[in-house]
């Protein structure tokens, strides 16, 4: 496979290595990630992260499986099995992020037997990695039509290159409003439980020079009332076509005080999180993650709550579409009225 490169994925033949983003900010270590059971492990425990990365990650991770299998003989219908058996496991790894299922859609469940091949999934999954770039440039450009200079804008979770093999979805529209020389401060979610704005978008923002400040999940609502945030922009793991999306859990509470203090709120995503199947947001799957990751500071030993208590821990929640002011995607900006007119559906119909 060719060389790839981006801030927590690299490629170099035959080896992937990821930024261990469970580690950030502390820690800069890069694993070595040999096979795809050992990419399902690093997906579910949230080394690798980011609906797009995820979806990205699993790709390489079987295409360079493809080829180890070929090179030790196995082909024809044994080929076959093994590759759809691995997919299934890869795509089992994180049930919300709709864009795994459509990039393993696309290298493996939607493709003719005959034309399942390692080349045919090198090529695929290279081409998913770079397509993701120029789908978080498409999507920073549209976004500027919805930043102005001196905002101030919140944002939750971690959306930037972390997530992406670009620079990011929401993160992206931040981060390239800030090249062009608006003068943005950036208010970031520390993102409970497992705290992807404080130790991840932070990391991001020292490194890009943006400006910003971190706060509880619970602050954002005196900073609205003070008029301290003037929009905010979230990310999403799945797009319904009616507006609806799910991201990191918080997320839902953000537009409902941003519906309260008339502050706009936006998501911005590639269209490989619009989910074409999916109505509405009743039926996104959330994923139920471990009650450790609520009751303490899951893998460091800090618990603070009694250590069998009953915990509730939904990795996202699902925002009515209704609330936002608009979706910002690769294809263009949305505003709430065109999504319930039908924008995504039309976008979105088959042919
Ligand atoms: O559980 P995570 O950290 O993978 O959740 C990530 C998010 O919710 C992001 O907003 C989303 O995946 C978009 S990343 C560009």
């Amino acid at each position: 496979m060719k060389q790839l490169n981006s801030t927590a994925l690299k490629v170099d033949q035959d080896r992937i290595s990821i930024l261990d983003q469970t580690r950030l900010p502390n820690q800069e270590i890069w694993l070595e990630i040999p096979d795809p059971d050992a990419m399902v492990g690093a997906i579910r425990r949230l080394s690798v992260r980011g609906a797009p990365l995820i979806s990205i990650a699993a790709c390489v991770s079987l295409a360079l499986h493809a080829a180890k299998i070929e090179s030790e003989g196995v082909s024809g219908d044994e080929f076959a099995i093994n590759i759809r058996e691995t997919a299934e496991r890869l795509r089992e790894s994180r049930p919300t992020a709709v864009n795994l299922m459509l990039a393993l859609d696309r290298m493996v469940f939607r493709v003719a037997p005959e034309s399942l091949s390692t080349a045919h999934l090198i090529a695929t999954a290279e081409r998913i990695f770079e397509d993701d770039l120029a789908l978080c440039e498409a999507i920073a450009t549209h976004g500027q039509q919805v930043i102005e200079d001196g905002d101030a804008i919140l944002t939750h979770c971690n959306t930037g290159g972390l997530g992406t093999t670009g620079i990011g979805t929401a993160i992206g529209v931040i981060r390239k409003a800030h090249e062009l020389g608006k003068r943005i401060h950036v208010y970031v979610d520390e993102t409970r439980p497992l705290l992807q704005g404080g130790r991840l978008t932070t990391w991001e923002l020292d490194r890009a020079g943006v400006p910003y400040t971190l706060i509880c999940d619970n602050m954002a609502a005196g900073l609205m009332r003070d008029g301290k945030i003037q929009r905010a922009i979230v990310g999403a793991d799945r797009v319904a076509l009616n507006g609806d999306f799910a991201n990191k859990t918080g997320t839902y509470s953000v537009a409902v005080l941003c519906d309260y203090h008339r502050v706009p709120f936006y998501c911005a995503a590639p269209f490989t999180t619009v989910d074409p199947e999916c109505a509405n947001g009743d039926t996104i799957p959330i994923e139920l993650r471990d009650g450790d990751e609520v009751r303490g500071f899951a893998g460091t030993g800090l618990v603070w709550s009694p250590a069998e208590c009953q915990v509730y821990n939904p990795a996202f929640d699902v925002t009515p579409g209704k609330l936002l002011t608009g979706l910002i995607l690769d294809s263009g900006y949305y505003p709430s009225d065109a999504i319930e007119a039908g924008a995504l559906t039309e976008l979105f119909a088959p042919g």
